[in-house]
């Protein structure tokens, strides 16, 4: 069966409208502070996850002036847990951005958008078209499995060029009127047949309105699609994390750089080498190993030692880092902690 760009347009309009999602938090709003904060917080997390700390990012900061004035602190705190912290602190840039260069109001072009920190193309596309119904594509890792299917795009998307190829087709396959309505629901229709139908194992074709013009559907080889040749290197870390009370049972935490991982949130001393650890306590103090805890992260598993020290003995001082201090549990609960470090916290 033939049919016209178009019709693949209708198809997933009219799918959306009937069997996709319609009811999350973040839709039927074009408020583009509530659908830019989903976004975000969906990059990299399911939305089973996302649905509390959506409310509850949204209760604290209702619109985007209240988050630009927010201390970066509280951002990472509300964000700690969900991962991927840099996510956090370009949201916070961001919103003090659109306050300063955009009187508080997101700007509505692709070109505009993707000019905020944490906003990439295919971000910008969606809030471009879920709030101001602009005809912009999206291209996330959902969307590009549905399109190479459909369209039978066996190119390499780990060659920049094949990449820009598929960017030009999903920008050809967008819906041509009534863009208003029908861009949000095309959006969030590819994003729900990523999501549910076509997905990377088994897709369920017999359930996908776009069977019958499906390129890998007609050959049978759904799986083999997207094709990407460079896999990602994996490496792996150590690092000894010296958790160290005072008599009152309050815990050392300091405030990692702004830069790297868990960047900006509190954690206890990091060393790269036992060796160091020990050093920094002045090779006196008697140490306890705690069971290793196995951190995954996208391009590295982080192996975490920790390593209890009974303060009193303390010989050398640590450099009073930024925010460096002796928390309460009370206090540091209510800290930014990357998640691995509060589940180890909380066993203490
Ligand atoms: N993932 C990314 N954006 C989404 C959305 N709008 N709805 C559901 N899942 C998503």
């Amino acid at each position: 069966m033939t049919i016209g760009i178009p019709e693949i347009a209708t198809r997933v309009v009219r799918w959306q409208k009937e069997h996709g999602r319609n009811h999350l938090p973040w839709q039927n709003t074009r408020d583009a502070y509530r659908v830019w904060l989903s976004e975000i917080m969906l990059q990299q997390t399911q939305v089973t996850t996302v649905l509390d700390y959506y409310a509850r990012f949204l209760a604290r900061f209702p619109d985007v002036k209240a988050l630009a004035a927010a201390p970066q602190d509280e951002v990472l705190a509300l964000w700690s847990g969900l991962g991927y912290y840099s996510r956090a602190r370009n949201l916070h840039k961001a919103a003090q951005q659109v306050v300063s260069e955009f009187g508080g109001e997101f700007p509505h072009t692709v070109e505009l958008l993707s000019s905020l920190p944490g906003i990439g193309r295919s971000t910008a596309g969606a809030i471009a078209s879920f709030c101001f119904g602009e005809r912009s594509a999206i291209l996330d890792a959902n969307v590009r499995r549905v399109l190479t299917r459909v369209l039978g795009f066996d190119e390499d998307l780990a060659v920049a060029a094949n990449e820009r190829k598929l960017w030009a087709l999903a920008d050809q396959l967008l819906p041509n009127e009534d863009l208003h309505h029908t861009m949000p629901r095309y959006t969030q229709g590819m994003m729900d047949l990523g999501a549910g139908i076509c997905t990377p194992k088994s897709p369920a074709c017999m359930l996908c309105p776009l069977e019958s013009v499906c390129a890998a559907h007609k050959d049978d080889d759904p799986e083999e699609y997207p094709v990407r040749t460079r896999k990602l290197k994996r490496s792996s870390h150590s690092w000894w994390l010296l958790l160290e009370r005072d008599e009152g049972g309050r815990l050392w935490l300091e405030r990692r750089p702004q830069t790297g991982i868990w960047a900006g949130l509190y954690c206890p001393p990091v060393f790269e080498e036992r060796a160091l650890l020990e050093h920094s306590t002045g090779n006196h103090a008697p140490l306890e190993d705690l069971p290793v805890v196995t951190h995954v992260l996208t391009h590295r598993d982080l192996y975490l030692h920790p390593v209890v020290m009974s303060a009193s003995v303390r010989k050398t001082k640590i450099n009073e880092a930024d925010g460096a201090g002796y928390f309460t549990p009370a206090e540091w609960t209510a800290l930014g902690l990357p998640a691995p470090v509060r589940k180890l916290l909380e066993k203490l």
